[in-house]
């Protein structure tokens, strides 16, 4: 059976089942918590594609003291491919000097966000910053920027599905999808 999509005239094949992604997921949390148990850590979640595995996330490292900011920054100007240039579209509310960070990211493609986020945070004197993302792919990076979390690391092709969107479709798709090569 064919279980492909079509979004923007492009064919998108199931890539990654919602059982795994539940798996890594609970991985990464159990990960994290041994990490900051007992620290009051600052979650800083990055919009729109980590929405919905932080939502997941969150749920499983279970730190009641813990707090979520949500930031946003845009690199991608529609289609499949980075624009290289980052910007920062919607900032931290909260101080984070003291603080003991995670981001939590969905997908590490060049690195180049990653590695704008982490010296913008880091220049604002937090205790520690981490970096959680759901997907990591080693093989686009420009910037040789390596997560502290990652539930899979994956070839450089373009997915879809989770929170991950293509000109802001398919964040609703329960499971992970790729296009084809
Ligand atoms: P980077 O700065 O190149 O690492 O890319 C970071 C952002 O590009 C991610 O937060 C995503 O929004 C977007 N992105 C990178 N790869 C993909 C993909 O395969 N599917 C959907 N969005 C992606």
């Amino acid at each position: 059976m064919d279980n492909s999509i079509v979004l923007n005239g492009m064919r998108f094949f199931p890539y990654l089942r919602k059982e795994q992604i539940d798996r890594e997921v609970e991985r990464v949390a159990r990960e994290i918590r041994l990490d900051v148990e007992g620290k009051n850590p600052l979650f800083i979640v990055v919009l729109t594609g980590a929405f919905m595995f932080a939502a997941d996330l969150l749920r499983q490292v279970g730190i009641n003291e813990s707090q979520i900011e949500f930031v946003r920054y845009s690199s991608y100007e529609g289609g499949t491919s980075t624009t290289g240039k980052v910007k920062q579209l919607m900032g931290l509310r909260e101080d984070v000097k003291g603080r003991d960070l995670v981001i939590i990211e969905d997908i590490v493609d060049t690195g180049l966000t990653a590695e704008k986020m982490v010296a913008d945070l880091k220049s604002k004197e937090p205790a520690s910053v981490k970096f959680a993302t759901l997907l990591y792919k080693p093989e686009s990076s420009r910037t040789g920027f390596r997560p502290d979390y990652a539930a899979f690391v994956i070839p450089p092709k373009f997915i879809l599905g989770y929170g991950l969107d293509l000109d802001g479709k398919g964040r609703n798709l329960a499971d992970i999808y790729a296009c084809e090569d």
